[in-house]
């Protein structure tokens, strides 16, 4: 069967990579892809937004199923407009994508369906903001309702900030996404990252991991997309992750179904581990990133039978099996990132990384010239490797960034750092 995975980042590489080995894939397409990727698929020049383009591309190809990777195009209806197309395609309808789409959507959801969350309020002008504000305990946070490219969530220590973030979002700091903002309680815990395919009722376990998300090592500075991950996290035991699935997953799963909005691809939970309970901070409608390239390296079933399963309706006839090991990924990016950077700088040594052992370098944004290999974007390279435990992991993902020469990147040195002493 000919595949089409559309997207062109970190995920969508380790999707490519995974849906390579399939013995069920003739040809592996990936738009638009990056050159890193054009290692395991060929790559064609057509955007995420460009439905015609991808519809006309899957018919000409005769491609048989589209794994769509990014929020924006789920969000937007991609999957919609494939399966009319009469293109089986992979990931949840718009419909259902409002689990990621509005965040209002769904903590009212959990608020109708008893899922542990944050509390909250819904706002849409200032005076309410404020009203609301005056009375509560600080630190809040402050979200814009829509997709805001990781960014519409500020978690505000005083009452003057919180103010301003409402104003700025309501402003349109983050256009339409911000005219409707969500005030919530903060949580303090250990972020946890649950990842399910789910079709309708069907709930199948996939794996769990914990992303990095905040710029500089000790988490401290900005927020970004995520500078790296490792799978499992042990803050997420057996007895949790049960409780996870049968408190929030399988709740939110019968909810979408008994709401009119059947929830189909794979459901991202972002979880708060407050004192040994687990609450969802917010759902994602599609695989992680940097998650995603910890999680596939350890798959041991084949992921296209798995995505195939999903869209049809048949997770129980299919199990996914995984290595034991952990998984380690440090996302490299150009100095700069989170905020404005340069393009174009020259990355050396990326084979010779690629040669310690257990080692895999899935790109995000590089360009091959001649040759030689440029950066991109902002996030930049994720070195992937794989150890009998998390200290093994990493001391196997950093004695490869080592041997990468980019000295206009940057990567946190610490990736992994809580799991030490848990286990
Ligand atoms: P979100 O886009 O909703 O995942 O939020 C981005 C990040 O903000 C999360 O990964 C958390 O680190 C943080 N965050 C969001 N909501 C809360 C909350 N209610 N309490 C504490 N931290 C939060
Ligand atoms: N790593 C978080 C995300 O993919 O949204």
């Amino acid at each position: 069967m000919n595949v089409l995975v559309v997207g062109g980042g970190g995920r969508e590489h380790a999707l490519c990579w995974s849906l390579a080995a399939s013995p069920l894939v003739d040809t592996l397409y990936c738009a638009p892809g990056n050159a890193g990727i054009a290692q395991d698929a060929t790559c064609v020049p057509i955007g995420v937004a460009d439905t015609t383009g991808l519809i006309a591309f899957c018919k000409e190809k005769k491609v048989g199923f589209v794994v769509v990777g990014p929020d924006a195009p789920i969000v937007a209806g991609l999957v919609d407009h494939l399966e009319a197309a009469g293109i089986p395609a992979f990931g949840p309808s718009a419909k259902a994508a409002v689990l990621e789409g509005s965040k209002a959507f769904t903590k009212e959801l959990c608020a109708r369906h008893n899922i542990p969350t944050a509390a909250f309020v819904r706002v849409r002008d200032l005076d309410a903001a404020r009203k609301h504000i005056a009375g509560t305990r600080m630190p809040i946070v402050v979200k814009a309702d829509g997709l805001a490219l990781g960014k519409g969530v500020r978690i505000c220590a005083t009452r003057e900030e919180a103010e301003t973030a409402c104003a700025e979002m309501l402003a349109g700091a983050f256009g339409s996404a911000g005219s409707e903002i969500v005030l919530e309680e903060f949580l303090a815990g250990e972020e946890a990252s649950f990842f399910a395919l789910v079709h309708g009722e069907q709930v199948l376990p996939f794996a769990s991991a914990q992303d990095h998300k905040k710029v500089g090592d000790g988490d401290v500075g900005p927020n970004t997309g995520g500078m790296g991950a490792y799978s499992p996290p042990p803050v997420l035991t057996q007895a949790l992750e049960k409780r996870v699935l049968e408190e929030i997953v399988r709740p939110t799963a019968r909810a979408m179904v008994a709401e009119g909005r059947p929830y189909v691809g794979a459901l991202f939970a972002g979880l708060m581990i407050v004192d040994g309970a687990p609450k969802l901070i917010e759902y994602n409608a599609r695989f992680g990133d940097p998650e995603c390239q910890v999680m596939l390296p350890r798959l041991k079933s084949d992921l296209l039978t798995l995505l195939m399963a999903t869209r049809e309706g048949v997770l129980h006839k299919v199990d996914a099996r995984w290595r034991p090991e952990t998984a380690l990924g440090v996302v490299l990016a150009t100095k700069g990132y989170p905020g404005t950077y340069p393009k174009g700088s020259v990355i050396e040594g990326l084979e010779d990384a690629a040669g310690v052992p257990e080692v895999t370098i899935f790109h995000a944004g590089t360009t091959r010239e001649g040759g030689v290999w440029k950066a991109n974007g902002g996030r930049v390279l994720n070195v992937v490797a794989l150890g009998k435990d998390v200290a093994e992991a990493q001391g196997r993902a950093y004695a490869a960034v080592d041997r990468i020469r980019w000295p206009q990147g940057f990567c946190r040195r610490d990736i992994g750092f809580r799991a030490f002493g848990r286990r």
